[in-house]
């Protein structure tokens, strides 16, 4: 199977493709009688915890008149070391398509390669495509043409941060990260981007000066999953990147705030402005769900071998 036919990054896409899944995810949000997936099952198979990922997938692909199938790895073969190349191939046969959460990139290019089924990125440590697809389903109904708007990321160059910076070219809207020394995104997306969209994406350490003038201010938490150890280190590292209202006060009137969550109030972000006005984190994660149900709906009825 070709790339186009999984959903691994959102580099493996084009724009226009892009756009016509969050399109479909707005008609979907409010056609609650369409069962296109009947009949179709999808396989999750997360190696990470989740909250609003695997019940998003699992309700979106039941509101299509879908099924699902849920394992960890503690529960198959996976944490005992079948080989990835096995696990997709059997998998492939019972399954519609492959929703995974992982750690390493790697482990969804490996699957996708021998799988006879969609792979779908449902984040690793390099990418998070579908939640970024939904925060721009959110951002397009508060604030309209993405290209218009300029954005800003405060904190760690992670997994989410990667992915904003493939969408901002990809888009061509304005982004500019401020990451504290020794936190920058992946150099290889950082320059995939500049390269692709030059003067539009820009790298800083001050928060104030990421915020200026700033349509959308993206925050994330400090230690994402797998560096639970780093967390009282990173807390020290990250202390003057909290998005508060000292800070809001330096972004336009109207910015709004995105977090994908889970939230850590007092860390990352304050309670104050996580449940103020400017904040949109509870319709992003209802968002998840609309979006998810057009991402099933095209990989498993469209991109079919
Ligand atoms: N935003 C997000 O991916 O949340 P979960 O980790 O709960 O799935
Ligand atoms: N960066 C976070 C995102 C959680 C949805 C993590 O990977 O844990």
């Amino acid at each position: 199977m070709h790339k186009e036919q999984h959903l691994l990054a959102l580099s493996d896409h084009t724009r226009e493709q892009l756009l016509q899944w969050i399109e479909r995810a707005r008609v979907l949000k409010n056609d609650t009688k369409c069962r296109p997936l009947a009949g179709k099952i999808a396989c999750l198979i997360f190696e990470k915890a989740s909250t609003r990922t695997r019940v998003s997938f699992e309700t979106a692909m039941y509101a299509l008149g879908g099924q699902v199938v849920f394992q960890t790895k503690q529960d198959s073969h996976l944490g005992r070391g079948e080989p990835l190349k096995d696990m997709a191939r059997v998998l492939s046969r019972y399954a519609d398509a492959l929703v995974v959460r992982t750690f390493g990139q790697e482990v969804v290019e490996e699957l996708a390669r021998y799988a006879g089924v969609p792979v779908i990125n449902a984040l690793t440590d390099r990418f998070h495509p579908c939640q970024i697809l939904s925060d721009l389903l959110t951002v397009t109904e508060k604030k309209g043409a993405l290209d218009k708007l300029d954005f800003a990321w405060i904190g760690d160059g992670n997994n989410m941060a990667n992915t904003w910076i493939e969408a901002a070219a990809i888009f061509g809207f304005n982004l500019r990260l401020a990451c504290p020394q020794g936190y920058a995104p992946d150099g290889e997306v950082l320059q995939w981007a500049m390269d692709r969209a030059p003067g539009r994406i820009r790298l800083m350490r001050d928060p104030v000066e990421a915020v200026k003038a700033a349509d959308v201010i993206n925050v994330d938490v400090w230690a994402s999953m797998g560096q639970e150890e780093e967390q009282q280190r990173r807390a020290l590292h990250f202390r003057d990147y909290q998005v508060n209202a000292a800070l809001m006060s330096q972004a336009e009137k109207d910015a709004i705030v995105l977090h994908c969550l889970p939230a850590h109030r007092g860390e990352e972000i304050s309670e104050e402005v996580l449940e103020g006005p400017q904040s949109v984190a509870f319709d992003q994660a209802e968002n998840k769900k609309h979006l998810h149900k057009a991402i099933l709906e095209y990989f498993i009825l469209k991109t079919a071998v």
